[in-house]
């Protein structure tokens, strides 16, 4: 039943409340239009959008190439199953292997399931490779990860809300500190370890980057310990860390390459999972698949999504306007800032818990009043992850909206 109705985002707002599973909470802004960096909202105000949904529209919202690619594609052809051959399929795996410099890729469609697949992979790897003895091999995670919600992601994930009444888990996972190399160094003794899968920078946990070197290091035990090196680049790859991959930082190439989000250019879930002949040939014909996965739709605008990852150098953009918007965050003189931090466009703001009783949620609401949308993390972090195509004087703006916004609300 709808209440009073005060508004015509009031209603969207409560339809969704009475008809929907009360998965998410989110703020109070119902969106009907993105451009670029912009999104509107029923009412026709503007908003900067410092969330892109979860780092997926890398490229703006609605970007002309992509509709373009979508619509064209649309018209053809757009789903065979992978029972069939269809003609865009072989070009766009050709396309993403170069453009990566990987020897395969296995389309999948959400982030979720690229990881899945990943896991996959190394266990089948694990048994037919390197001779781990049947079901007993067993992957290494990282504390705060995030990689979604399926069974196998939530039996990974030290964090009570994804996990709690959800069990019983998967077996074969162990979890250990982040940016602790004497913790993997252990944890590699055990010879039955298939992989090590991890967030070059973790994004969920509230952009947490580990220390310089940390991923080079944890690359470097992999080999000693014939262990595959597993990168969940689904939020930080694809440009917006400042480089095509987090990973790239570091020189590390993934033995498995995790994609997602950007890779469908925020218009359609799109996921890729890169490796090596050795590692993707353990996976034959009906052990593993997806009837949307590599449909001639999702291969069009993957394809240009990346193309427009090159063509726009938003992978330079991110590292410019990045550094730019750090260095004007991190000017703020507010008791509410503990610290920024971040890579390209993937940063946060660290709230002081309990500064003057104001929490992240409380400035993400004060931030959407005042035209910007950002989405806490925890109580106590403010992600700021804006589309790439994002230009200095917009950088500008968002700061300024962030300064007046903060400052008001240490006061
Ligand atoms: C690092 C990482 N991996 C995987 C996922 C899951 O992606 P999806 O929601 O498309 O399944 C996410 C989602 O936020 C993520 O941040």
């Amino acid at each position: 039943m709808l209440t009073t109705i005060n508004s015509k985002a009031d209603y969207f707002i409560q339809l969704e409340d009475a008809y929907n599973a009360h998965n998410y909470h989110p703020l109070p802004v119902v969106i009907e239009k993105g451009e670029g960096v912009m999104v509107w909202d029923t009412d026709g105000k503007s908003y900067f959008d410092c969330l892109s949904a979860y780092s997926a529209v890398n490229q703006g919202h609605c970007h002309p190439r992509l509709v373009k690619a979508l619509t064209d594609q649309a018209q053809k052809l757009t789903l065979t199953s992978r029972a069939f051959h269809n003609n865009l399929l072989g070009e766009y795996a050709e396309y993403i292997c170069q453009y990566f410099g990987y020897d395969r890729v296995l389309p999948m469609n959400t982030g979720v399931e690229g990881g899945e697949t990943a896991i996959k992979l190394c266990r089948k790897w694990g048994y037919e490779v390197k001779g781990i003895e049947k079901d007993k091999a067993k992957i290494i995670f990282v504390e705060h990860n995030f990689w979604g919600r399926t069974l196998a992601a939530v039996s990974t994930s030290s964090d009570e809300g994804s996990y709690n009444n959800f069990g019983p888990f998967t077996p074969g996972f162990e979890i250990i500190p982040y940016n602790d190399l004497q913790a993997l160094e252990l944890a590699l003794l055990d010879k039955n370890v298939a992989g090590f899968m991890l967030e070059p920078i973790q994004g969920e946990a509230g952009v947490v980057v580990p220390d310089e070197g940390y991923l080079k290091a944890a690359y470097d035990l992999c080999k000693k310990n014939n262990v595959l090196f597993i990168a969940d680049e689904v939020q930080t790859g694809i440009g917006r860390t400042g480089r095509l991959l987090a990973c790239d930082y570091e020189s590390v190439k993934p033995d498995i390459l995790i994609l997602g989000k950007a890779l469908g250019g925020g218009i359609l879930p799109v996921s890729a999972v890169l490796s090596s002949n050795e590692v993707m040939l353990t996976i034959k014909p009906g052990q593993h698949g997806s009837t949307f996965g590599g449909n001639p739709l999702a291969c069009a605008v993957a394809m240009e999504a990346l193309k427009i990852i090159k063509d726009e150098k938003l992978s330079e953009n991110a590292f410019e306007m990045g550094t730019i918007f750090r260095s004007r965050l991190s000017a703020i003189e507010s008791p509410l800032i503990e610290t920024v931090r971040g890579k390209g466009l993937l940063n946060a703001a660290v709230i002081k818990p309990y500064g003057n009783g104001k929490t992240a949620y409380n400035i993400c609401l004060a931030l959407l009043n005042n035209g910007l949308l950002a989405k806490q993390t925890h109580d106590h972090i403010i992600r700021f992850a804006p589309p790439l195509v994002i230009n200095e004087a917009q950088v500008h703006q968002c700061c300024d909206i962030i300064e007046t916004t903060i400052l008001k609300e240490g006061e």
